[in-house]
């Protein structure tokens, strides 16, 4: 309903000043109101909790009127989201309201407010705030519009600002590295700035995180207190600025990082920043979390709620040294334990100059090496279908080797600063290729419709990612400060080519592992690679942060070889399953090499998920037990939205004699139905719990929680000791 509230008339009705027009945005649980009044600057009066209608008059929203948007000018001085460079050199702006227009779209509205500098008219900022009503969302982004002859520079264009409730406000990021992502770093905020980056122009997840939290209520709970999440949906260079002042009022500005990145507006030409995605919730970090999923899934994702395929990837399996006999063994050992893709990693192609048999060549010549697959890709393909699986195939296609006839030929596709040396990347020879150029382009989307035209059987792709821009530079672009911008839209302008010519194509956003891991790029995919290192009990952190953001469906947790190929650490195989069921389940070793009984386990395992595989893909997301919080136990569960099933994970992360393990209440469940437990993952169908096969109710789960035995039975070890529980409503 459209609930623009104009406070003249109700001013004059109550005896009350006159307020400005009142436009309001709800959610299921939120409001956001802003105010916009023609000739006066845009205003943020308030966010949080769904507002009743009588609020808007007696409630304090926020009086200070801090611009919506703000620039250099406002009176309330805030850091500016927007900051211009007129063509008479002058670098102020001032935004004041021309008119503004709530319209429906499907699951939400939209509020656009269209604002022009009274001094330059023809300099125009259009303000959007959309809202996904279910899934208590809201999304901002601006258009920054130059209608006037010369260009405007702009130095910063931020996709949107957020006030946040003055207290004690803690901020909940994500910091990490190659095989240590998304390490959750919570901290209160203190007066001063506190910016989050990432700038390498191309995997800027590598290091930050572009998506943050806010505990409303001093340290961050899971499953109470207020929240409020936010995630700038850009996979290029992103800023975060997070600034307390003396009032200790917190003010939060997201938009694309504008260093080296100065953007000149051309005559007629318009700006459309990313999108800033928010969410409000009083169930803690857990309920942005839910949020985010749902709406990542409805919104977002390619494919976005419908389940992934348990696969089987052949890198940490066989690295470079691929042939098909090897390869049809391990797509049968695939079918043989139930499941249902094959995907062959890096190392397939090159050319007969540079094979790719390691990282130091072949990249750029995407032609299929016969000694290694003499059937081809279609043949592969072909084979797997033979034998009821789908079939996937690894490309790197924005990249290429100093070693391969594509750079031979086109030494000028490649990013690197004008009359320096190139520093290449992996392997000693790895470049990257001028996204800015449409012919690239072209190429790049060649790669991988090359590949679909020869193998129209190819149901996955794995889209590699493995170096970054360190010497910024385009020989296409004749303004170098446009650079990571254009890379960015380049990289888009493909992903859009790929998306309509292949619509029901799954396909794996990877960068070296979870470097890539952001709302910015997703909405082309259906999955990432959460981390290159698959060592169970790291991937217990690596996932727990991945998940505060991104849902399990998207999430590819695979199960590897023990030892583990990054750590060396020695985990028994249950425990690895254990851990890789909590997201889209694979496997990522050689199976060949696995026990009669190793297999026996692999296929039981596989089995069962397929029991819980939609709740935990599609379900919601309680987290129980934090790893961070180093109790000896992490823990998590999903339930299903009708919470008539529920898929409970439970992982020892540090066994020591007479420590007991903490007893982990669950959540989510409905507390009025019974559900009856069953263990999942059974060494030689002996279950562990005394609870396998008992029916209890939500109410006692919820307040109690399990006694889970302090020791554990299998292998003789309790250092590795996990359990999955489902639970099934019975009437
Ligand atoms: C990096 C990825 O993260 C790995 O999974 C694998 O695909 C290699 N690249 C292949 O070179």
């Amino acid at each position: 309903m459209k609930r623009i509230f104009t406070a003249i008339a109700a001013a004059v009705l109550l005896g009350v000043p006159a307020m400005a027009q009142k436009y309001v945005i709800d959610t299921k649980k939120t409001s956001l109101v802003i105010d916009a009044e023609e000739g006066k600057a845009p205003a943020f009066r308030y966010y949080g909790a769904r507002l009743a209608e009588g609020d808007l008059v007696g409630a304090q929203l926020n009086t200070d009127k801090r611009s919506a948007y703000p620039t250099r000018l406002d009176s309330a001085p805030t850091p500016d989201a927007l900051s211009v460079e007129m063509p008479d050199g002058n670098v102020t702006v001032d935004l004041r309201v021309e008119s503004a227009s709530i319209s429906a779209l499907e699951g939400g509205k939209e509020l656009e407010i269209c604002c022009k500098d009274p001094l330059y008219p023809t300099f125009k900022v259009r303000i959007h705030y959309r809202s996904c009503e279910a899934e208590d969302m809201i999304e901002t982004w601006t258009d920054i519009v130059n209608e006037g002859k010369k260009p405007v520079v702009l130095h910063r264009f931020d996709s949107g600002f957020l006030p946040i409730d003055e207290g004690d406000v803690w901020l909940v990021s994500l910091h990490g590295s190659w095989g240590n992502e998304c390490k959750l770093v919570t901290e209160p905020l203190a007066r001063g700035t506190r910016e989050i980056s990432g700038h390498n122009g191309i995997c800027n997840n590598a290091i930050a995180h572009s998506e943050v939290m806010f505990s409303l209520d001093g340290e961050p709970r899971e499953n109470s207190g207020r929240v409020i999440g936010a995630a700038l949906c850009y996979g290029g260079n992103f800023e975060l600025r997070v600034v307390t002042k003396n009032d200790s009022a917190h003010r939060f500005l997201a938009g694309i990082c504008p260093r080296d990145s100065w953007y000149t507006l051309g005559k007629g030409e318009t700006f459309t920043t990313p999108k800033l995605a928010y969410s409000w919730s009083d169930e803690g970090m857990g309920g942005v979390s839910r949020n985010f999923h749902r709406w990542g899934r409805k919104y977002m994702l390619t494919h976005g709620g419908e389940p992934g395929d348990i696969l089987l990837n052949s890198w940490e399996g066989v690295y470079f040294d691929i042939n098909e006999e090897d390869m049809h063994r391990m797509a049968n050992d695939i079918k043989a334990i139930g499941g249902e893709l094959f995907v062959i990693d890096d190392g397939w192609f090159g050319s007969e100059k540079y094979p790719r048999n390691d990282d130091k060549q072949g990249l750029g010549d995407w032609s299929v090496l016969p000694e290694k697959l003499p059937h081809g890709i279609q043949g592969m393909a072909d084979y797997c279908k033979s034998i009821g699986i789908k079939f996937g195939i690894w490309i790197e296609p924005e990249m290429c080797n100093i070693g391969s006839e594509l750079y031979e030929k086109h030494p000028d596709w490649v990013i690197g600063a004008k009359g320096r040396d190139i520093v290449p990347g992996r392997g000693g020879s790895q470049l990257v290729l001028d996204l800015c150029n449409p012919a690239v382009q072209d190429h790049v989307f060649g790669v991988l419709d090359n590949i679909m035209k020869q193998a129209p059987g190819v149901s996955y792709i794995k889209w590699d990612c493995n170096y970054l821009i360190n010497s910024p530079g385009s020989p296409y672009l004749k303004n170098q400060n446009h650079l990571y911008i254009e890379y960015m839209r380049g990289l888009t302008k493909v992903l859009d080519r790929v998306r309509e010519a292949y619509p029901d194509l799954a396909i794996q956003l990877c960068s070296s592992g979870g470097r890539r891991v952001g709302w910015g790029l997703l909405p082309w995919f259906d999955e990432f690679w959460t981390s290159d290192n698959t060592d169970a009990l790291q991937r217990i952190r690596i996932q727990w942060g991945t998940s505060l953001f991104f849902p399990a469906e998207a999430m590819a947790c695979h199960v590897s070889a023990s030892p583990n190929h990054q750590t060396g650490r020695l985990i028994p195989l249950k425990y690895r399953i254990d851990v890789a069921m909590s997201g889209r389940l694979g496997f990522e070793l050689q199976p060949s090499k696995l026990s009669e009984k190793e297999r026996e386990i692999c296929k039981n395992a596989v089995a069962d998920y397929k029991t819980i595989r939609e709740t935990v893909q599609c379900g919601d997301l309680y987290r129980l037990m934090s790893p961070f919080d180093k109790k000896g136990v992490a823990s998590l569960m999903y339930c299903s939205p009708d919470k008539t099933q529920a898929a409970f994970f439970w992982w020892r992360t540090e066994f020591l004699r007479g420590e007991h393990p903490p007893r982990v209440p669950l959540a989510g469940l409905d507390p009025d139905m019974n559900y009856r437990i069953t263990e999942l993952n059974k060494v030689e169908g002996e279950p562990v719990m005394a609870l396998d096969g008992k029916v209890v109710s939500g109410r006692f789960l919820m307040s109690n929680g399990f006694r889970i035995p302090g020791k554990s039975s299998y292998f003789g070890s309790n250092d590795w000791h996990s359990h999955v529980l489902r639970l099934d409503a019975v009437k």
